[in-house]
């Protein structure tokens, strides 16, 4: 079946044209959302929690290809149910402690439904993958409608970052089946990352700790 033939009353959603528009327009909302909070965190902590953000609307093809390998046929309806990272937007910032802190102010705010989390951070996968995933559903208000749309958001710090990046490569070159040393050299860089992330984070609050001493003169 073709997305253009697709109409599904439930939620009002008729062509691919439609969910691209909405979901773009969910991603900018919380793109913007989280540019004011790092604006409003500057200006009164002194400090920015995101380095930067980025975001993407999934491709029809790997739509369809999640689809298919979910079992669903592919429909409007079978994509807007069950592909839950249609819009995707991902937070890098510069330390751990910053991932958690972004979590809860997303937590806080009243015009996002809060869905669901996922922890790779407290609990890594297998390959070395870390990264805290939420699941939200923000109001897209059209002209006639308003239409409740999930964003998957991804937050991780730049050392995280720089691994999935490589290791998402490794995935795509070898389609899943790369050679062992590589997954071991991988995992042996994951352990590195979490290293270098706790050590950073520490020596970010000695060197906080001690500006602070010298600007109240102790
Ligand atoms: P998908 O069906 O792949 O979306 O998995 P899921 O629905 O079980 O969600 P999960 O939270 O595991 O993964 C969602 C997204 O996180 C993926 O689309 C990737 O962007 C990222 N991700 C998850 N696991 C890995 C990993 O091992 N390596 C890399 N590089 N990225 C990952
Ligand atoms: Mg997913």
């Amino acid at each position: 079946m073709e997305w253009s033939e697709c109409k599904y009353e439930d939620n009002g959603i008729d062509s691919w044209n439609e969910v691209n528009l909405i979901y773009s327009a969910a991603l900018k909302q919380v793109q913007t959302k989280m540019e004011v909070l790092n604006d409003e965190f500057q200006h009164v902590h002194r400090y920015n929690p995101i380095e930067h953000i980025k975001s993407r609307i999934k491709t029809p093809e790997s739509i369809v290809k999640k689809l298919r390998r979910k079992g669903y046929e592919s429909t409007i309806d079978n994509m807007i149910q069950y592909v839950d990272d249609i819009a995707g937007i991902r937070i890098i910032c510069s330390f751990t402690s910053d991932i958690y802190r972004i979590a809860d102010m997303i937590r806080e705010q009243k015009d996002i439904k809060f869905l669901s989390t996922k922890d790779y951070i407290t609990y890594p996968k297998a390959s070395g993958y870390k990264s805290y995933h939420m699941l939200v559903a923000v109001p897209v208000y059209l002209s006639n409608k308003m239409v409740e749309t999930k964003v998957e958001i991804q937050i991780r710090t730049v050392a995280m970052d720089f691994w999935a990046s490589l290791e998402h490569k490794m995935h795509y070159k070898f389609e899943g089946d790369a050679p062992e040393y590589i997954k071991n050299e991988l995992i042996a860089c994951a352990k590195m990352v979490s290293d270098l992330d706790a050590r950073m984070l520490s020596l970010n609050e000695k060197i906080s700790g001690l500006s602070n001493e010298q600007e109240t003169g102790a």
